[in-house]
């Protein structure tokens, strides 16, 4: 007998939505049936109608752990991935200590067995002094993080041949470079003179790390990736100047690209109103470029979305624009913010799967996730399209108690996530299961 059986629902395939049945066993799909032709099992979920996604994957976390567990923590992190309907996450290397020895990375995966709700990963920073860590890595974390300009943490890189050298070395190893693309030298120049000109309105912040700021180290990286033959993701696209270099180059070199929510939904004219708390690298853009953006997901320019979920507590936000933090949160907010665009038909469910499931788990290379079919994990997110409700702080899962979006009113919303074959989300209600890193394939 089967462990699980989900029925009546609307599975949500790479090519389309069918209605029927999914059948679990060991925590694996063991396969789709229509509910009509479903076997007996111990625990039966009916879904009402609802769709059945494969469980999200969220490449692009900062749960802060080990270092700032004021701000955030696998447990208050990965709780509010599952209520946002993600069932993987892939954490970034800017903790303290930072992920950059195999030593701190065995640490990290320490807490986030004993924390994390949701299946997990890491990305490896590269530094300026761990070449040796570089050659000695045989897999086991989902790519190689390039900072080539100034964000939260102390990971920049600041010469470009230790990037260089480092991309012919994953070159060899088959590992995936990740990059956040900036042009330090532009933004120090841009800021120092922002700030001799007196300005301290939250929007000189966008202009101190102009679209030419990312463009110019995307095309670096770009440039560096195809020499060395390393295959190249660039993290939180944000200008539609990047698109069109992503869109010249993905052809002829192994590239890929990603956009967040803030990027996507927010814009320069947000810092009015959102003020400190609009703060982020890179920054808000204007109208022009978040059409690019979305013009790259409808042209296949961007691959995956992902949150970029950068929790820091609002008391670091108060701190005037050039000395507030920056990142804001976004795990809870992802799937949403997509749902509702399904149900204004500017996206349709296939498209948001492939964009937060499939993609990713193809780019990262990630074993038995991303997809619902025969053998994958039993991630599933349950999503009720015709769910009304608003964004709002006070029932945030994330321990930093804001988001950007807060009063948004949205239709579309995760009700249920299940990794292999548990519920660790339903209701409003966490069930602390706890996760497990993934394979790379
Ligand atoms: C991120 C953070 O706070 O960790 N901040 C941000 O503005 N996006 C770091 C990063 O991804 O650049
Ligand atoms: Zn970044
Ligand atoms: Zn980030
Ligand atoms: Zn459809």
């Amino acid at each position: 007998m089967p462990d699980l059986i989900i029925k009546n629902a609307r599975i949500v395939l790479p090519d389309g939505i069918v209605e029927g049945g999914i059948v679990i066993e060991g925590g694996r799909i063991k396969e789709l049936r229509k509910t009509s032709n479903l076997p007996d099992s111990g625990e039966v979920i009916d879904a009402k109608g609802n769709h059945v996604l494969p469980g999200l994957i969220d490449a692009h976390v900062h749960f802060r752990e080990p270092g700032a567990s004021s701000k955030e923590d696998w447990k208050t992190g990965s709780s509010a991935a599952a209520s946002g309907g993600i069932a993987t996450v892939l954490d970034m290397p800017n903790t303290e200590p930072p992920t950059t020895t195999l030593e701190n990375l065995e640490k990290k995966r320490r807490i986030a067995s004993s924390k994390s709700v949701v299946d997990y990963g890491f990305h490896f920073g590269a530094s300026n002094e761990n070449m040796k860590e570089l050659n000695s890595l045989a897999g086991g974390v989902a790519s190689i993080k390039y900072y080539l300009g100034p964000t939260t943490g102390n990971l920049m890189i600041n010469n470009d041949a230790i990037f260089y050298e480092g991309l012919r070395v994953l070159a060899n190893k088959g590992i995936l470079a990740t990059t956040h693309a900036e042009n330090a030298e532009m933004i120090e120049y841009f800021t120092e003179k922002l700030q001799k000109d007196g300005r301290e309105d939250p929007i000189a912040y966008a202009d101190s790390r102009p679209p030419i700021c990312a463009a110019d180290a995307a095309n670096r990286a770009i440039f560096l990736a195809g020499l060395s033959n390393c295959r190249l993701h660039l993290c939180h696209v944000s200008t539609s100047l990047e698109v069109l270099l992503i869109e010249k180059h993905r052809k002829s070199q192994q590239l890929t690209a990603e956009a967040t929510p803030h990027h996507l939904f927010l814009k320069r004219e947000d810092f009015k109103k959102l003020g400190t708390y609009a703060k982020t690298n890179p920054p808000l853009r204007n109208k022009e470029d978040r059409k690019a953006l979305w013009n790259g997901i409808t042209i296949g320019a961007i691959d995956i979305i992902a949150s970029d979920h950068a929790p820091h507590l609002p008391e670091s936000r108060e701190r005037g624009i050039w000395n507030s933090s920056a990142g804001v949160p976004g795990v809870e907010t992802l799937l949403p913010l997509l749902l509702n665009e399904v149900n204004k038909r500017t996206l349709s469910l296939e498209k948001v799967v492939r964009l937060t499931a499939e993609n990713p788990a193809k780019i990262f290379r990630i074993k038995n996730k991303g997809m619902i079919a025969e053998g994958y994990d039993a991630d599933l997110t349950i999503v009720d399209m015709n769910e009304e409700f608003t964004v709002k702080n006070e029932n945030l899962f994330t321990k930093c108690g804001w988001s950007p979006f807060d009063g948004y009113k949205l239709r579309g919303k995760p009700i249920k996530t299940l990794v292999r074959g548990k519920v660790i989300f339903e209701q409003g209600y966490i069930n602390e299961i706890p996760g497990m890193e993934v394979s790379y394939v």
